[in-house]
């Protein structure tokens, strides 16, 4: 496997929450590198492109004003198949099903606030670096 850029990002919980740091080592334990991050507001037009592949659906309002309602900490992270190493250290989508040792295991609870994003394929990633380091 190649080296691979991702795109991840801490959602509003996992800021409010103080879990930055521990995520971030996390990454860098795993061999994975920080290239890019930053702190900030992600704006609604940013959380539309970002989620346009769930619009429409019974989640999505809550999902982009969730994304959208404090500080989030935005990452491009490198490594080898760093795609799928991020996928597996964020765990799975619910909280409750994530396994204890992922991000989302340890640190969530909720379905709606699941502490951390993480594109899911190459491709998603390049989108959305696109999206928020433009
Ligand atoms: P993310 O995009 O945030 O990294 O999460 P993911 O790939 O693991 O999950 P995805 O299917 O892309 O869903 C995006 C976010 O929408 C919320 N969601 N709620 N109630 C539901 O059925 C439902 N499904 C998804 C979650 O907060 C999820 O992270
Ligand atoms: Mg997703």
């Amino acid at each position: 496997m190649a080296i691979q850029q991702t795109y991840t990002m801490i959602k509003p919980d996992g800021v409010r929450n103080k879990h930055v740091g521990e995520i971030v080592n996390r990454f860098e334990r795993a061999g994975l590198a920080i290239e890019r991050m930053e702190l900030g507001m992600v704006t609604s037009e940013q959380a539309k492109a970002n989620y346009a592949e769930h619009e429409g659906k019974p989640f999505y309002d809550g999902l982009i004003a969730y994304i959208t309602s404090g500080p989030v900490v935005k990452m491009v992270v490198s490594g080898e198949d760093a795609v799928k190493k991020c996928r597996s250290l964020m765990g799975a989508t619910n909280p409750l099903e994530a396994a204890p040792g992922t991000i989302r295991g340890d640190f969530g609870l909720i379905m709606d606030e699941n502490v951390i994003h993480g594109s899911d394929s190459p491709e998603s990633a390049e989108r959305e670096i696109g999206i928020f380091f433009s």
